[in-house]
């Protein structure tokens, strides 16, 4: 079993998405990897909004954390009585919850928020008391994050054995969360056990979160990996070099309905074609009963320009009609089993996954 003390240690070569150093969030800058490190120091709410819709950071449970600094940066001079400084972080919260809509982490981390400043102004404590315990709040979430991860790696190592080939879409790592990631935990898991992992890398056109991230992450980490184009996956499956998918997830609908990353989905029909496992890492907090299909999932449309200009040039006609969802639904039927750091939940969803919260 894993403890915290275990999970304090940094991956080799991985870096820490986000930072909070003395008033200051830093953020990692991830549209500049793989080939520049920069930290954004954030203090203003504004600042936050704009990193989490511009994808400075990304991936749900990253935004969520990030989002929860946010509301902290927001109130940490508010001058006033403790009810108006709840107000404020409300205020904040509603604000910040505006920036991205299909990653549920992001409502819940500042529902997370919501709920201590009701709870703080109700004490009536000090504004200045009120501020260090919001902050608690944040660290708290964050550090919850890392343990919740190490065990979805370890109940995702459970399913794997050594030598076999997994292919991933986007990027669920280290820098997508606080650490070690969701779907990629058990590659890490992996090589601290010294059990050999093939790790296949959908380079996840148009932002290529895989290429860009997932590559590079478990690259320096020392994971083998391999990099494919998103249209290479069923060539690679057809070899047999592939045993096993594992992604993330933004949202999973009450009924296993799962939305990630545009692709998903077609990877997932390309896994049920091959007969190969297609699984779903995730913590509880990205499951959300109060959605009951996928159909209710809000998906993100972004900028044409993600698609029309990549490579640092145009690479379509100017003017052209372009669709850029961000993510897309996979049916539960092609869902072989969520992992949560619960536990591994297979088919019917519907009543697994709520055994999972009744628990
Ligand atoms: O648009 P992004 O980069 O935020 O999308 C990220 C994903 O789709 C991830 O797979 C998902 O958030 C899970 S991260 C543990």
């Amino acid at each position: 079993m894993s403890d915290i003390q275990q999970s304090g240690a940094p991956i080799k070569g991985v870096l820490e998405p986000i930072r909070w150093n003395e008033g200051t969030l830093e953020l990692l800058d991830q549209r500049l990897l793989p080939e520049q490190t920069v930290y954004l120091n954030l203090t203003t709410v504004q600042e936050v909004w704009e990193a989490i819709r511009n994808l400075a950071v990304r991936g749900a449970p990253a935004i969520g954390i990030s989002a929860a600094f946010g509301v902290v940066l927001g109130v940490q001079h508010f001058p006033g009585p403790v009810t108006a400084m709840a107000d404020e972080a409300l205020r904040h919260a509603a604000h910040l919850a505006t920036s991205r809509p299909t990653a549920v982490n992001l409502f819940w981390a500042l529902d997370r928020m919501k709920e201590r400043a009701k709870t703080l102004a109700a004490s009536g404590v000090s504004s200045r008391e009120a501020v260090e315990a919001l902050l608690a709040e944040a660290k708290q979430i964050q550090a919850e994050d890392i343990e919740t991860n190490r065990r979805i790696g370890e109940h995702a190592l459970t399913l794997f054995e050594d030598g076999m080939g997994v292919l991933t879409h986007c990027n669920a790592g280290g820098l997508a969360t606080s650490k070690y990631g969701t779907a990629l935990a058990p590659f890490y898991l992996a090589l601290e056990q010294g059990i050999a992992l093939k790790v296949y890398a959908d380079e996840t056109r148009p932002v290529l979160q895989g290429a860009r991230l997932t590559a590079f992450e478990l690259q320096q980490a020392g994971v083998d990996v391999t990099l494919i184009t998103d249209n290479m996956a069923a060539h690679v499956m057809s070899k047999g070099w592939v045993q096993a998918v594992i992604v993330g997830t933004d949202r999973v609908a009450a009924n296993g309905d799962v939305a990630n990353k545009i692709g998903t989905y077609g990877v997932a029909v390309l896994a049920k074609a091959h007969n190969i496992p297609f699984y779903v890492a995730c913590p509880m907090s990205t499951i959300d009963l109060s959605t009951p299909t996928g159909a209710s999932i809000p998906i993100e449309e972004r900028h044409a320009d993600e698609v029309t200009v990549g490579f640092g040039k145009r690479t379509a006609p100017e003017g052209v009609k372009v669709y850029n969802p961000a993510f897309d639904v996979t049916p539960s039927e092609l869902v072989t089993a969520i992992i949560t750091e619960k536990g591994i939940v297979t088919a019917p969803y519907d009543i697994g996954l709520r055994k999972l919260f009744d628990e």
